[in-house]
């Protein structure tokens, strides 16, 4: 157990997951809590082993994502940040229960459209995807993402505790992040054909991006709770799962501090 000096000069570790069944596990082997909240952004303040954590809820959908990671960052100035919660199957690979580290995130639901003059119809398969979709001011000059980068360390650090997981297999793999929820197995296969996507979820791609403009050690860690590749359903009880692996690689992580 560090002293209360040693904990302080710490740069807290922040964990997010958007909805109360991707928190409530975590939160509850914090020491010490203390829960503020920032406009509607909810933040639980404690411990484990000594070391200081910040529990975000950031609520649903990317807006959500990036308004409660600049708060974050702005409130604890975190030395990492991890991304965590549930998602849904797009590589057909994967089953409901196994997780996938976001070696890489991306806005999948940014289009932009030829031009059809009126009665043209609408052609969602020809929507360009992606090109510009993120543009972050880097040292003055505005740079556009396609998508962004996990930290290659902490994608390491989680694989490395993949053996601690028994409910199903942990891979790497690539979030597409949308205000979107896909059940057409034909737009799912196109996804992931044309974009490698393992899952999709609502969150990453935007909490990565804020991250990254405060150029934090990021990483995403989501579990198939659904997947219409297998007819599998929502499962809530995969996010508390999700939440257990979090905790042995945040016990890691902490070890190594
Ligand atoms: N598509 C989109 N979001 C999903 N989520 C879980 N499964 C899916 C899916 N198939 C997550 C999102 C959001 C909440 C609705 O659940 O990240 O936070």
């Amino acid at each position: 157990m560090q002293n209360l000096d040693q904990v302080s000069c710490l740069k807290p570790i922040l964990v997010q997951g958007a909805m109360d069944v991707e928190i409530e596990t975590l939160v509850a082997a914090l020491a010490d809590v203390q829960m503020k909240t920032f406009g509607s952004w909810t933040f639980w303040e404690g411990q484990i082993n000594g070391y200081p954590i910040v529990i975000s809820r950031t609520e649903i959908g990317l807006a959500n994502a990036a308004a409660s990671t600049t708060l974050g960052i702005e409130h604890y100035r975190p030395g990492f940040i991890i991304n965590q919660g549930t998602a849904g199957g797009h590589d057909p690979e994967l089953f409901r229960g196994d997780i996938v580290v976001g070696e890489s995130s991306f806005n999948m639901g940014s289009y932009k459209t030829e031009f059809k003059a009126k009665g043209q119809g609408i052609h969602p398969a020809s929507w360009q995807n992606f090109d510009m979709t993120m543009y972050l001011r880097e040292n003055g000059e505005v740079v556009k993402h396609n998508h962004f980068k996990a930290d290659p360390a902490l994608v390491e650090l989680a694989m490395s505790m993949a053996h601690t997981y028994e409910n199903g297999k942990v891979v790497t793999g690539v979030i597409g992040t949308g205000d979107e929820w896909n059940r057409e197995v034909d737009r799912i296969n196109w996804f992931h054909d044309n974009f490698n996507t393992a899952i999709e979820e609502m969150e990453t791609s935007a909490a990565a991006m804020v991250a990254q403009a405060y150029h934090i050690p990021f990483v995403s860690i989501r579990v198939l709770s659904n997947t219409d590749q297998h007819a599998q359903e929502f499962e809530p009880q995969t996010a508390i799962d999700c939440q257990y692996f979090v905790l042995n690689v945040l016990r890691k992580l902490i070890s190594q501090q």
